[in-house]
């Protein structure tokens, strides 16, 4: 069945131009929110730049900002001459110009539109996307640019866009210099700037606090930055004391390099800073082109910035005519064992810097501890069948294993040859005799170049074998040396999986790639990322609790994340002698499949740790994986999140809450339940006396008979959390 993600249901609306955008004296304009609630005055200034500001409700939160960007080159035709004479070593006698003054407004246009739209997955079935636009055409010289406004009730999106110019063609860029200067010392939830990576903790400090806490937020060559401040990554939430809650982030990100912020903590400033490439430039861009969107959310309170759809919004409509092959996916894997230590990813320790294909492992002496054997794999398929699961991820299945981290080597995966006591024709075929697919693993060790090669034959042997997703993974430095995670080359690598996987009806989850900016509405076989710190760090030295309260209002906020929960077994050391400490209840554990949105869930932890509670386990078994409608009934960030959804398959509600620290206790009315009918309950809370670090398997399960208007009362322990399931009568 063909069916496509954009269902025009209120018939799009266009209508250009229209009245939404005023020119309110010379040279400035002024642009409303279809609800009028959120305004945006653009403007020209005397030294000819492109200014804007936004407000919410007649308060301004961002103050009068400057657009543009610094170039490689002349003005000039000739300018083709530079840039295509190749020389590298002459970088630095090229000149520089700028292109954030000295501009000409040669118009505007105006428009509005509306349409609501049906996504393949996600927290709803249907999505508004209603703004009104403004587009102003500038000119600077031989060139020619345009800044293309979107305001919605939610925020604004803005992006520069480059006509097709047959004489300069291709554009340079030193650096992007969007400023978001905000009215106040705000108060902001922040990660520290760094090319490579996203898996931090999370930071609360005032804007002026930022550079005292982290000086050195920025790794790469930042020396030559004016701003002599930390640097941090978006998704930025950030609050104003008056209690506005204000979000910069970045939509549809493609072919461009991943943006930063550099923050002036002095005068609460920030701009645009991007991922360099290899020789320290900032994007290369070839005309006609695009950027991605620069987009500022404004919400009243928490509940709202989770329930903004802005990122989604700004990207394209799916390009695929035919998602039938997409589906959400409930899955568990042989992963958790080696993360945590019980386990390992290779077959054997004996052979180390052994090319690739070199190695006959038949032959070699097998290490007794590796976990994708036959026997194991089995046992979880027969334990995710037995449970209602749809996929087994297998890590470690394939050659290499034995030399692949930070070895700097371009060729230690095939990603097709299995190890000896893994039959991949076997497994798939068991797997599906009994309802379950296996997902396929691509750990590439960060070398683009080496994956892409074997991308067709590998994606062909997943057809072959019949697995319709994968994991891939980016760990370690990338090659060539130079190029960070978050350039425009890997940028276009992580897409042209996407777009290749979909050529074979493959769903793709990428680790360690760059952080969502909502390109799964275009692509929604991009099924999740990792892209911040996941559970795997609950091994790794473990996480505060409020982390899970952090993420949605950050790293979701551009698209599902892979956060793999379902910790049952909290005593890592007891199990395998790991020293860490899990930051969670087993509640904790169980809300997080309502909390923290995505269409790809897994339970991480081992069938026999899920055999000692399969009375909490139910609650995994039962909770959807889609869903047609979310409500956000409390939430802070970093402090706790209650969010109720519905399944998109059946008339069921699921509640699910959680806490950082602190013991916290809601009285939870169930508005959200349709009128006259009955549900039963089943509540999964942390016993009286559960405690993170104390007692975090202490539960109980109570059941009840609620309907629309009864009150739940939960209790969370510190770390803790709860879910609840509503089954419709
Ligand atoms: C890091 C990923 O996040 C993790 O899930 C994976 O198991 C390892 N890399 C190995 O690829
Ligand atoms: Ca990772």
């Amino acid at each position: 069945m063909i069916r496509l993600i954009t269902t025009v249901l209120a018939g799009a609306l266009l209508l250009a131009p229209t009245s939404t955008a005023s020119a309110t004296a010379d040279n400035s304009w002024k642009l409303n929110s279809p609800d009028g609630t959120l305004s945006t005055n653009i403007s020209l200034s005397d030294k000819g730049e492109l200014c804007y500001d936004l407000s919410i409700d007649g308060k301004q939160i961002v103050t009068p900002s400057k657009l543009g960007f610094e170039m490689r080159g002349v003005l000039k035709a000739q300018q083709l001459e530079y840039e295509s004479d190749g020389s590298i070593d002459k970088k630095d006698r090229q000149p520089h110009y700028s292109l954030h003054d000295g501009f000409t407004v040669l118009g505007t246009e105006s428009s509005s539109f509306d349409e609501t739209w049906e996504p393949v997955w996600g927290e709803e079935s249907q999505i508004r996307n209603h703004y009104n636009e403004t587009l102003v055409h500038l000119q600077k010289g031989s060139r020619l640019i345009d800044v293309r406004f979107r305001l919605f009730d939610d925020g604004l999106g803005l992006r520069y866009e480059f006509p097709e110019c047959n004489d300069a063609p291709y554009l340079c860029i030193v650096e992007e210099l969007t400023e978001f200067n905000l009215a106040g010392d705000y108060t902001a939830w922040w990660i520290p700037g760094d090319f490579d990576t996203q898996e931090y903790q999370f930071t609360k400090s005032r804007l002026s606090e930022i550079s005292s806490v982290y000086p050195q937020a920025l790794r790469g060559n930042d020396s030559q930055t004016p701003f002599s401040t930390g640097g941090v990554q978006t998704s930025l939430q950030m609050k104003t004391d008056e209690g506005i809650y204000v979000n910069i982030h970045e939509a549809a990100l493609v072919d461009y390099p991943c943006m930063h912020l550099l923050v002036d903590c002095e005068k609460h400033t920030m701009r645009s800073y991007l991922t360099p490439d290899a020789q320290g430039y900032k994007g290369r861009i070839q005309t006609p082109a695009k950027t991605p969107w620069r987009t500022v959310q404004l919400a009243r309170s928490a509940q709202e910035q989770l329930a903004s759809r802005l990122i989604l919004n700004l990207n394209e409509p799916c390009a695929l005519e035919d998602v039938s092959w997409i589906h959400p996916v409930k899955y568990m894997g042989v992963w958790w064992e080696m993360i945590a230590g019980a386990g390992s990813w290779s077959y054997t320790d004996e052979y180390r810097s052994v090319k690739l294909g070199q190695t006959d492992y038949a032959a070699s002496k097998p290490n007794g501890r590796h976990s994708a054997n036959n026997d194991n794999v089995r046992k979880y398929i027969d334990f995710a069948a037995e449970h209602g699961f749809d996929a087994i991820l297998v890590e470690g299945w394939n050659i290499g294993w034995e030399d692949w981290a930070n070895c700097n080597k371009d060729y230690v995966f095939d990603f097709l040859t299995p190890y000896p006591d893994f039959d991949i024709a076997a497994l798939n075929e068991y797997a599906h005799s009994k309802g379950i697919r296996l997902i396929m693993h691509h750990e590439t060790s960060s070398s683009p170049r080496n994956y892409e090669r074997h991308l067709e034959q590998a994606y062909s042997l997943m057809n072959q074998y019949g697995y319709d997703a994968v994991k891939s993974g980016y760990v370690g430095d990338i090659l060539p040396e130079g190029t960070y995670h978050y350039s425009q080359y890997m940028i276009n690598h992580y897409l042209y999986c996407v777009t290749e996987a979909a050529k074979h009806h493959i769903m793709v989850n990428a680790h360690e790639a760059v952080r969502p900016t909502g390109l799964c509405r275009t692509y929604p076989n991009l099924i999740a990322n990792e892209s911040a710190m996941g559970t795997e760090y609950q091994a790794f030295g473990g996480i505060k609790p409020g982390h899970t309260a952090m993420l949605p209002f950050s790293r979701l906020n551009g698209g599902p994340m892979d956060y793999t929960p379902g910790i049952f077994e909290t005593d890592l050391n007891a199990w395998c002698g790991n020293g860490s400490t899990v930051g969670t209840t087993i509640a904790g554990q169980l809300a997080l499949y309502v909390t923290m949105y995505s269409p790809l869930q897994m339970a991480c932890d081992t069938p026999e740790h899920y055999a000692e509670h399969m009375d909490a386990f139910q609650f995994i078994k039962d909770v959807p994986v889609d869903w047609s409608e979310s409500r956000y009934l409390e939430a802070e960030p970093q402090d706790y999140l209650i969010i109720a959804r519905k399944d998109k398959n059946s008339d069921n509600w699921y509640l699910g809450g959680v806490t950082d620290e602190q013991v916290r206790e809601f009285k939870i009315p169930c508005n959200f339940l349709e009128k006259g009918r009955k549900y039963v309950a089943t509540i999964y809370k942390d016993a009286p006396d559960a405690d993170y670090l104390t007692n975090p398997k202490a539960y109980r399960i109570e059941r009840k008979t609620v309907k629309a208007g009864s009150t739940i009362k939960v209790k969370m322990a510190a770390g803790g959390g709860f879910a609840v399931s509503f089954e419709a009568q």
